[in-house]
């Protein structure tokens, strides 16, 4: 199934392209000026989630608040990881220099993605994720960068559960770096130009 999407090229061939995933009920344009921020030379995906919950979209099922429908989540992970390999080809990317950029819900597909194939993206920035699924074995994750924006208050995704998400990458394998807030689940600026930061020291 297609996923309807923004795809921009950038002035750069050689910069990670951003594959951005906004939270729930949001849209593809949502993040495009964080993309703006973090590389403005990538060629930029923007993703909208195929699932509505009253009408708004999301990028998986979920139960209630904070309680996922696995089922829905391995569908959609996988129906997004087919979605990266066609955009790719139908665009000319290259399909191994993918960076996801994740707010939310967001950011939890993009974990799913992390927990559920092997070497699906190049590196993830994930603001205020929770962790996808437990009591799986998870890929291997050797050197992985993945960045971690967090709220110590964040009344959606706890501290406890932000660090066992990044236990759990670390354990894969992953090069796990974290950046705390104090503004609830809220994506700041300051936390976007923390995970600039990370990715020009890394890319
Ligand atoms: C989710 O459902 O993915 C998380 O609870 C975050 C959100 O509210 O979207």
């Amino acid at each position: 199934m297609t996923m309807k999407h923004i795809f921009k090229e950038g002035s750069s061939k050689d910069a990670p392209l951003l594959l951005l995933l906004h939270g729930t009920g949001g849209t593809e344009q949502d993040l495009l000026g964080l993309a703006e921020m973090i590389s403005p030379e990538s060629s930029v995906l923007s993703v909208r989630g195929n699932v509505l919950e009253n009408g708004m979209p999301r990028f998986f099922r979920r139960l209630a608040e904070g309680v996922f429908d696995e089922e829905d989540l391995v569908l959609r992970t996988e129906e997004l990881y087919g979605f990266l390999d066609s955009a790719s080809k139908g665009y000319g990317f290259e399909r191994s220099n993918i960076v996801a950029v994740g707010y939310s819900n967001g950011a939890n597909i993009a974990g799913s993605l992390l927990f559920h194939y092997e070497n699906p993206l190049k590196g993830a920035i994930l603001h205020h994720p929770m962790v996808p699924r437990r009591g799986i074995v998870l890929p291997d994750m050797a050197g992985l960068p993945v960045f971690i924006g967090a709220g110590s208050n964040d009344p959606i995704c706890p501290p406890q559960e932000t660090e066992e998400l990044a236990l759990l990458l670390k354990n894969s394998g992953a090069q796990v770096d974290m950046h705390w807030e104090q503004f609830g689940h809220q994506l700041t600026r300051s936390e976007a130009e923390a995970a600039a930061v990370w990715f020009h020291k890394i890319f």
